[in-house]
């Protein structure tokens, strides 16, 4: 069943809550309160099933054998990646790379595709408000070839500045590598108009698509990015295993990423023949009840329908800011207009890590930190936020329990 076919469907999140076994796990003694889903989402029983059947019914290693099992692994394998193919409407499964995760995924474009493409006095442009996998493999191919990585600033609210933009995509700009949605911040960008205006200038575009992915329904034909990647365990499945989509004729121009067993055809001393799509850039034995999992989280996510999960989210996410910013001792940090499931906040007189520990005595998990995106605290003069991210489990009583815990924050420190 499609996403789109479920849009009318009414979303019963109870039900949805009933398939995820961890809710029925005490956490410090009490009813796990779980806000920490940009870090990782917990796993649905059709995942950890489809897991469990692969390691007891049908483990053998892929493309290799011609033994019974082998064939069996091969199949599921290659069923995910059809499945995976459908979920985001990629041309072919030849365009559908299986990965460790996103920043697997980035690195294997800024290796192969950057190495190709980008020289010295070239650039790269990203926003101000990536994650640092989305910075430090641009830096380190910048640093290689001589080129120059480039930042597009934010406003105040953590919103992509479009002028500035369209003014800093200059000739020498070989590709911008962009993020969907901030993981720091929620914001979501204009990831359609932003990759329109690089088209017209011939600038290839990569989308870091891990905060999107599990919260609205991507189609990267209609994008028509060149570049997508996401990772499995941030959409309900498991980790480890991830994904790069890529145009099929772009693929077909980049060098392999690594060598190694499956992404050759031939190989003699003096010469190797690399294997077709999608093995070229698959080499070694990969994450085989990984993508067998992602699969089951594909299946699972097109069931409850992406179209519904994005609805509940944005009405949590509105009822939660709502709350927060009720409160005079709380600032939010991230105020776009366009935002995602994320709320990043600071709490007057207290440290975020001292929010996340008593709200952990509590059962309450939210993250607190940079978020692995320095630069983004950096330009709000801050170390650190706390963060409470949002998933399709998530209920109204979720945020209320974290605004009855953040008044236990101010009992210990007021
Ligand atoms: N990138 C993940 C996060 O935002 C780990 O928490």
């Amino acid at each position: 069943m499609t996403a789109a076919a479920n849009k009318n469907i009414p979303y019963d999140v109870e039900k949805a809550r009933r398939d995820f076994p961890i809710f029925c796990e005490p956490v410090n003694g009490k009813q796990l309160i779980y806000l920490d889903n940009a870090a990782t989402t917990q796993k649905p029983q059709v995942v950890l099933d489809a897991l469990m059947h692969f390691y007891t019914r049908e483990c053998a290693n892929i493309h290799r054998g011609v033994h019974y099992l082998s064939e069996r692994a091969t199949e599921s394998y290659e069923t995910s990646r059809a499945k995976i193919t459908r979920l985001i409407n990629a041309a072919s499964p030849n365009e559908i790379i299986f990965v460790r995760g996103s920043t697997e995924a980035i690195n294997l474009v800024a290796q192969t595709y950057g190495k190709m493409f980008v020289g010295s006095g070239d650039e790269v442009l990203i926003s101000a408000m990536e994650h640092h996998s989305n910075i430090v493999p641009w830096q380190i191919l910048c640093e290689e070839k001589g080129a120059r990585l480039r930042v597009t600033p934010m406003n105040d609210a953590g919103e992509f500045v479009f002028e500035q933009y369209e003014r800093m995509l200059g000739p020498r700009t070989r590709l911008v590598a962009i993020t969907g949605v901030s993981n720091a911040l929620g914001t979501v960008n204009p990831v359609s108009e932003i990759i329109k205006l690089a088209h017209d200038r011939g600038v290839p575009v990569l989308v870091d698509g891990a905060q999107m992915i599990q919260h609205m329904p991507v189609d990267v034909r209609a994008l028509d990015c060149d570049f997508f990647a996401f990772s499995g365990h941030k959409m309900y499945g498991p980790t480890g295993i991830g994904v790069l989509y890529a145009k099929e004729r772009l693929l077909e121009k980049m060098p392999p990423y690594q060598g190694g067993g499956d992404m050759i055809t031939s190989v003699t001393f003096e010469k190797t023949i690399y294997n077709k799509l999608p093995y070229k850039f698959e080499a070694g034995t990969p994450n085989v009840a990984g993508a067998i999992g992602l699969g089951a989280a594909v299946d699972y996510l097109q069931s409850v329908g992406l179209e519904n999960i994005s609805a509940h989210e944005q009405e949590l996410l509105a009822c939660g800011t709502l709350a927060l910013q009720a409160l005079d001792d709380v600032r939010i940090i991230g105020t776009a207009k366009e935002k995602t499931s994320v709320i990043s906040f600071v709490l007057e007189g207290v440290h975020p890590h001292d929010i996340g520990t008593i709200l952990d005595k509590h059962g309450i998990a939210i993250r607190t930190g940079h978020h692995c995106a320095q630069p983004v605290m950096e330009f709000y003069g801050i170390p650190a936020t706390a963060r409470a991210s949002l998933g399709m489990y998530n209920t109204k009583e979720d945020i209320e329990a974290l605004l009855w815990g953040l008044r236990k924050v101010r009992e210990v420190f007021r």
